[in-house]
C-alpha cells in the first residue's frame, strides 16, 4: 500500500494550477447517458474516482474516449442500465447514473451505496424525487431497480439540501415530460456547473444557483462541447495548507468567486489574499489566528473544507470551535492529529482545537478523502518525519498532489 512521506516544516511558495472539479466532472460525466450524441469534456481532473466513473459508464456500453484532460462520451447504444455493487462500494457518486438511466431508458438497476466513512450518507430523497416523477422503484438484494414510461416533471420539495440528489432530479427532469421545480435544491457551484453542461445540451433549466429549480422537459438532448469547472475544494485545501505553513503561492485556472467562506475565514487567520477573476495569491507570514467556523451546504463554509481547517486551527494562536452540521460522524482526521501532538476535544458534532506552537511527527493514517488532505497539512507544518498512510483516500480526489506540492517547495514523496 502506498504512503506519503513528509518531512515537514518548509514554507510553501511559487505557483500552481488548479484542475477541473471532481464533483463537478462526476455528475456531468454521468449526463452523457441522457443523448446519444458525444459530450466533449475539457479540464477532467485526473482523479481514481473520475476513473472510476467512466469505467461504469463503459461496462453499460457507453464509448469512452480519453487524452489528457480531454474526455469524449458517447453514449449511443447502451447494453447495460446496470451499476454493480463491486463500483459503487468505492465510489458512493455512481449514484448519479439513477436519474439519467431511468429517463432517456425508463429502467435502471443501482446498487445501494450503504454507510461510508464520515456518516449513513442515505439516498432516500433520491429514490422520493424520482418516484415523485412516476418512477416505480423496489429495492431488491441490495439494489435500487427503477422502472418508468416517461418521467412526468412535477414539483418536488427536498426535506434537506442534497448535492448529488438534486443533480440526480435535474437530470432526470431533463427529459421528462412538462415542468419540474426543485424546491429546496442544493445551491452547490457544481450543481451549476451541471445546469450550464446540461443546457449546452439542449435542455431547458433556469433557476440553477438558487434554492429553486425550473427544468421544462425536452424530447432528446444533443452533442455538446463543455469545460468542467476548476476545484474549489483542491483550491482551499492549497490556501489551507499556505496559510499553515506561510509562504507566498499563486493558484491559476481557479474560480475565486465560489470560495467566499473559505477566502474570508483565511483572511481572518491573518492571511493576505488578493483575486482576479481566475487567480488566488496567497501570502502567509505569521502563526494563524484561530478560525471558528459552522459546516452548511454552499453558499455557507463547506464540510469539505472542514478536516483542512481542522489541521490550520491545530497550529493556531489560540482556541476555536469547529462544528459539523452535515455529516454525523466527519471528525475522523481528529484522533489521527492527536498522534501529532494537537489538542483538540470532541463534544457532540462540535471539535474544540486548542493551538499548539508546534506539531511533532509521527506515522498516522487516512480514512477518508478530506482527512487525508487535513494529514498531509499537518504533515507539512509538523517537525520531523510523517508518513500518511492509506493515500488510496487522496489519489481519488487530489490530481498530482505530492508532484504539486513538490513543485511549491515541499518535501514529500510517495512511498511503497
Ligand atoms: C456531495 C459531495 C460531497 C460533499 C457533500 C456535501 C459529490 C460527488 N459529493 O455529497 O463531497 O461532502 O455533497 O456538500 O458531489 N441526505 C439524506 N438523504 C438523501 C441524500 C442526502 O438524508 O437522499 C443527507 C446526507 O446524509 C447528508 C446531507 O443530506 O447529511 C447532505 O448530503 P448530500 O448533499 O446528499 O451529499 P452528497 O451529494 O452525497
Amino acid at each position: 500500500m502506498q504512503k506519503l512521506k513528509i518531512r515537514g516544516g518548509k514554507a510553501l511558495n511559487g505557483s500552481v494550477r488548479i484542475s477541473g472539479a471532481k464533483n463537478a466532472a462526476l455528475p456531468i460525466i454521468a449526463a452523457s447517458l441522457l443523448s446519444r450524441e458525444p459530450l466533449a469534456l475539457k479540464n477532467v481532473p485526473q482523479l481514481n474516482d473520475i476513473g472510476t466513473m467512466v469505467r461504469l459508464l463503459a461496462q453499460m456500453g457507453v464509448q469512452a474516449k480519453r487524452d489528457g484532460e480531454a474526455l469524449t462520451l458517447t453514449a449511443a447504444e447502451i447494453t447495460e442500465k446496470v451499476a454493480p455493487y463491486d463500483l459503487v462500494k468505492t465510489m458512493r457518486a455512481s449514484i448519479l447514473v439513477l436519474g439519467p438511466l431511468v429517463a432517456r431508458f425508463g429502467e435502471a438497476k443501482v446498487s445501494l451505496p450503504g454507510g461510508c466513512a464520515i456518516g449513513a450518507r442515505p439516498v432516500d430523497l433520491h429514490i422520493k424525487g424520482l418516484e415523485a416523477m412516476g418512477a416505480e422503484i423496489h429495492i431488491e438484494g441490495g439494489y435500487i431497480l427503477a422502472r418508468a414510461k416517461r418521467l412526468k416533471g412535477c414539483k418536488i420539495l427536498s426535506a434537506t439540501v442534497t448535492v448529488t440528489g438534486t443533480e440526480n432530479l435535474m437530470m432526470a427532469a431533463c427529459l421528462a415530460e412538462g415542468t419540474t421545480i426543485l424546491e429546496n435544491a442544493a445551491r452547490e457551484p457544481e450543481v451549476v456547473d451541471l445546469a450550464k453542461c446540461l443546457i449546452a445540451m439542449g435542455a431547458r433549466i433556469s433557476g440553477h444557483g438558487t434554492d429553486r429549480i425550473t427544468i421544462q422537459g425536452v424530447d432528446s438532448l444533443h452533442a455538446a462541447d463543455y469545460t468542467v469547472m476548476p476545484d474549489r475544494i483542491e483550491t482551499g485545501t492549497f490556501l489551507a495548507a499556505v496559510a499553515a505553513t506561510g509562504g507566498d503561492v499563486t493558484l491559476s485556472n481557479a474560480a475565486p468567486d465560489t470560495l467566499d467562506a473559505v477566502i474570508d475565514r483565511l483572511r481572518e487567520s491573518g492571511a493576505e489574499i488578493t483575486c482576479t477573476p481566475d487567480t488566488i495569491r496567497i501570502k502567509a507570514v505569521m502563526r494563524p489566528a484561530p478560525i471558528s467556523l459552522k459546516t452548511a451546504p454552499y453558499p455557507a463554509f463547506p464540510t469539505d473544507m472542514q478536516a483542512q481547517f481542522i489541521a490550520l486551527n491545530c497550529i493556531a494562536s489560540g482556541t476555536s470551535v469547529v462544528t459539523e452540521t452535515i455529516f454525523e460522524n466527519r471528525f475522523m482526521h481528529v484522533q489521527e492529529l492527536l498522534r501529532l501532538g494537537a489538542r483538540i476535544n470532541i463534544e457532540g458534532n462540535t471539535a474544540i482545537v486548542h493551538g499548539v506552537e508546534q506539531l511533532t511527527g509521527a506515522t498516522v493514517m487516512a480514512t477518508d478523502l478530506r482527512a487525508s488532505a487535513c494529514l498531509v497539512i499537518a504533515g507539512l507544518v509538523a517537525k520531523g518525519e510523517t508518513i500518511v498512510d492509506r493515500i488510496y483516500h487522496l489519489d481519488r480526489g487530489y490530481d498530482h498532489i505530492e508532484a504539486k506540492l513538490t513543485s511549491l517547495g515541499a518535501d514529500i514523496e510517495r512511498v511503497n
